[in-house]
């Protein structure tokens, strides 16, 4: 019997048809829907990339203002998910708070999340609802109240409302703009893929979020941008850089932020965080982190080859914004549940069971020995 070849990690295996996205590995390059990340970064609103991942076209001037208008009505967070986020002991970690809070979402509004292809209204509501969840978590843990709702503030407007207890200079939007816009979707990601693989169960829209959130919790996806910031704070100085990343090197430790299984030059939305990073460090007067990110780029490209990924540059935009670090990676989520929701609909509406095969190499006949004869 000859042996089918073993992709681990499912390395180049091309799963499935997808029209939400497309990643150009070598040029890198990254479209939505047939745009290029780089013009919607430049031009477009977080409303109207969601719209897009969802419908497949930009919205017109009518459909953006009902999306955004939609978006706002569905921003609160019901009574018995806030007493489930209290109840929760402390210590818990923020992801693990959005986790709970998404799956309990669905025993709370189970008709939003039937399986289906017209469950948009469960992604909306997923969109809407998620920042004011973390809000609710982060600022009871801190002995805060809630925060007032603002209706008037936009999509990016209000997450940096909600995660930092104030509004933001015109500049601190567009940037929390344009990180939501460059997280929104990224092809069939470790998180995507747990939502389809969850979705294409026929299971229910909340089930195939909660399987995302729990995927992308891990240090080597999502939650790679928080540990970025543990290291630049290690690290605290230009002529430091050097020290640590060989110390690092030399004890085979990776370096996160760094290299990327589909990119193998440098991803576009390192590129663009890169530069928002300086805007950002100048607006602020502060440009220690733009600088120790800068010297580590050089370092580990020189040491290892390895080029700089989306988590590198988006800890220190976030972290001049006044987010904490452990809310990084559920910001992460703000963003990416669009995506997320928009495979989902995507996976319902031509479904075909995920269910690969494993080699097995354990042996086939043991002789089974009776629980008073082991040893
Ligand atoms: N630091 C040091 N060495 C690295 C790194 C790194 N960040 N990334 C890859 N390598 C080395 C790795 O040790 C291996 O070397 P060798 O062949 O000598 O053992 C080689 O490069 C190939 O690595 P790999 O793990 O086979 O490559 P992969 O395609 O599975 O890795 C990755 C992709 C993202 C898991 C990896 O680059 C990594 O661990 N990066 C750090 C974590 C990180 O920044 N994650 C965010 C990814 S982008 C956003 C997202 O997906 O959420």
């Amino acid at each position: 019997m000859t042996a089918v070849p073993v992709q681990r990690g499912l390395e180049d295996v091309v799963a499935l048809e997808s029209k939400i996205c497309f990643i150009d590995g070598k040029q890198g390059r990254l479209i939505y829907e047939g745009y290029d990340i780089r013009e919607l970064a430049e031009r477009s609103t977080f409303e109207e990339v969601a719209y897009l991942l969802w419908y497949g076209r930009l919205p017109t001037e009518a459909q953006l203002e009902e999306l955004t208008e939609r978006l706002r009505q569905l921003r609160a967070v019901p009574e018995g998910v806030i007493e489930t986020l209290h109840d929760l002991p402390t210590g818990t970690t923020p992801m693990d708070a959005l986790r709970t809070a998404v799956s309990a979402l669905a025993s709370f509004e189970p008709e939003e999340g039937r399986p289906g292809a017209t469950s948009i209204g469960g992604a909306q509501r997923l969109v809407a609802v998620l920042p004011a969840i973390i809000s609710e978590f982060d600022r009871r843990r801190r002995g805060r109240s809630a925060l007032p709702e603002r209706p008037d503030l936009s999509h990016a407007a209000n997450v940096l409302y909600l995660l930092t207890g104030r509004e933001g200079s015109e500049m601190d939007v567009r940037a929390m703009d344009v990180a939501l816009i460059l997280h929104a979707d990224h092809e069939l990601n470790a998180s995507t893929f747990a939502a389809r693989v969850t979705a294409s169960t026929l299971s229910d829209l909340y089930s195939a979020i909660t399987s995302a959130i729990g995927a992308l919790k891990g240090p080597l996806h999502g939650g790679a941008n928080e540990r970025v910031m543990e290291l630049l704070r290690a690290i605290q100085t230009v002529d430091r850089v050097e020290p640590v990343v060989q110390e690092k090197l030399a004890r085979h430790e990776r370096i996160m932020g760094f290299g990327h299984r589909v990119y193998k030059v440098e991803d576009p939305r390192a590129t663009i965080l890169r530069t928002w990073s300086r805007r950002i460090g100048e607006e602020k007067g502060d440009l220690r982190w733009y600088d120790l990110l800068q010297k580590l780029c050089e370092v580990v490209h020189r040491e290892k080859g390895l080029y700089p990924n989306v988590d590198l540059f988006s800890g220190s935009v976030y972290s001049l914004l006044g987010i904490p670090d452990d809310l990084f990676t559920p910001l992460f989520a703000v963003s990416r549940v669009s995506g997320w929701t928009a495979h989902v609909l995507e996976e319902y509406a031509d479904l075909r069971l995920i269910r690969p095969t494993a080699r097995y190499t354990g042996p086939t006949d043991l002789p089974y020995v009776p629980l008073d004869r082991r040893a």
